[in-house]
């Protein structure tokens, strides 16, 4: 059992972020410059919003749109535009394009409910992370960024493969706000070099 009210969870809550999760992506823009201000950004499996929160401290201008199955609540800024929907569902892709034809960045926390079973957590990972890529190279602009969180398994390797072919730097990261108990981990890809479908 992890301690779901840890450092991280607290400085959440005093800081008035949606979610711990907010630190995992300051780290990894620092790192990587996945955005900057002038940056089209997709949050896909944004809520509660903690992402879309840390993204639209940077981007002020552009659209900043946030995807998810469940609603988001009082973001109340004039750049961000939330899709309620499933990633998994064309319509969804169509009314994001309505918002903003081509992103700089996608951003991707989206995860599947776990299990408890880390075969299965990590199978059902992947098939969302299949289709966010899927999505993904329909909606980013040729050298844009893509970065997604993955349950890591046996089928991680594999799914990179496929990645690299579209990305000139991929790279696996386990921010440090990650749980220690957690198998999360995530990718960062960068130099979008593929077409779009
Ligand atoms: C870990 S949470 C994201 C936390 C968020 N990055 C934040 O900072 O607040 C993962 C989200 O992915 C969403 N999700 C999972 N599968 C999805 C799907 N098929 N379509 C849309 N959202 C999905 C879940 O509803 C959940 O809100």
């Amino acid at each position: 059992m992890y301690n779901r009210k840890d450092a991280f969870y607290r400085k959440a809550k005093k800081e008035g972020y949606k979610s711990r999760a907010a630190y995992k992506l300051t780290e990894l823009n620092k790192k990587y410059a996945l955005y900057n201000p002038n940056s089209r950004v997709l949050d896909a499996g944004c809520s509660p919003g903690g992402w879309s929160q840390i993204v639209l401290e940077t981007v002020k201008k552009q659209p900043v749109v946030g995807v998810d199955l469940i609603q988001v609540e009082g973001m109340g800024h004039p750049n961000f535009h939330f899709v309620l929907g499933d990633l998994t569902d064309n319509e969804v892709l169509l009314r994001v394009l309505a918002v903003c034809p081509e992103f700089d960045t996608v951003l991707s926390d989206a995860a599947p409910n776990t299990s408890g079973t880390k075969l299965l957590d990590h199978v059902n990972s992947c098939d969302l992370v299949k289709i966010i890529f899927d999505f993904t190279k329909k909606v980013l602009r040729k050298n844009g960024n893509f970065c997604f969180k993955l349950f890591d398994g046996e089928d991680t390797q594999e799914l990179l493969k496929a990645v690299r072919k579209c990305f000139s730097m991929v790279k696996v990261i386990r921010p440090s706000a990650t749980r220690k108990s957690s198998f999360e981990i995530y990718v960062v890809c960068k130099g979008y070099t593929g077409e779009k479908e």
